[in-house]
Parts: C-alpha cells; structure tokens; sequence
C-alpha cells in the first residue's frame, strides 16, 4: 500500500508506526520537561506580578500535564510503548531542567524558549505522522504545537 494514502493506526506500516512513535516519545519527553518547569516557576516566582505569574504558570502546567496524556495514549493507540522513565525523558528532551531559582522576567523567557523548542519537535512530529499518510496523529501534533506557540506569545507579552 502506498505509504502517503490516508491511514488509520491499525493501517500504518510497522516501519513508519515506529518512526512516528519515536517523534511521539520526543515530543510527550519535552512536554513533561516543560511541565515541570512550569510548575517549578509556580512555586518559586516572586515579585510585584506574583498573583498573575503563579496563576499563568499553573495554567500552563495543567495544560501539558493534559497534553503529556494525550501524546501518550496516541502512542498506544499506534502499538507502540510510551516510555515514561523520567531519567530517559530529561535526557532526550531539548527543554533542559531548571533549578528554578531565577528572577521572574528569566523565569518567563526561559519557559517562552521552552514553548517554542517543543513547538518545533510538535511541527517535527506532524511531518513524520504526515508524512506517512497518518492525518490523525499529525491532527494531535498540530493542536499541540499551536498551543505552546500560543504559550510562548502568551508569555513574551510580557517582556515587551
Ligand atoms: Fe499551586
């Protein structure tokens, strides 16, 4: 069968699932990196703008802690294996961690730069999925990707 027809998971190659999962797996290890960023920067922003900042950071971690969920089970659902050790993730993921201890203006450029590294490896994820004819894997990843675009304007903003 034509690798670029139109597929539904159980139609995909063995070959491209793999690949696509792998871009998954990449994406779901960015997504948790950031998370964790986000949440780290919630317990220890301070400042005249803590209230807005403690709640906009919350937002955002709950929004990928959703996310992570979401790559995940797409991984799954294409029979592949969602590797959630933690060590693995920090290691592959282009976010790096942080020790949280920054004032609030490099907190909020440091998480707007993490946006749009795992908006990158979404845009990524989408080619491969597309690629291979998989449109609802790309659909997730393109979802994905514009809210950490949207994230990282959301963020900006407020550096002028
Ligand atoms: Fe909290």
């Amino acid at each position: 069968m034509d690798e670029k027809m139109t597929q539904t998971a159980a139609s995909v190659s063995i070959d491209a699932r793999a690949e696509i999962c792998q871009a998954l797996n990449q994406s779901v290890a960015e997504t948790v990196v950031t998370t964790m960023l986000a949440q780290n920067f919630h317990w220890n922003v301070t400042g005249m703008a803590f209230g807005p900042l403690h709640e906009m950071f919350q937002k955002i971690y709950e929004d990928h802690f959703e996310a992570q969920d979401e790559l995940a089970e797409r991984i799954k659902a294409l029979g592949g294996h969602a590797n959630g050790k933690l060590s693995e993730m920090v290691a592959a993921s282009k976010v790096a961690e942080h020790d949280g201890h920054a004032d609030d203006k490099t907190m909020i450029s440091t998480l707007a730069d993490a946006q749009r590294t795992v908006a990158a490896t979404l845009a990524g994820a989408a080619a491969i999925a597309e690629a291979h004819g998989d449109l609802l894997t790309q659909d997730l990843c393109i979802e994905r990707g514009q809210t950490h675009e949207k994230f990282a304007w959301l963020l900006s903003a407020h550096l002028g």
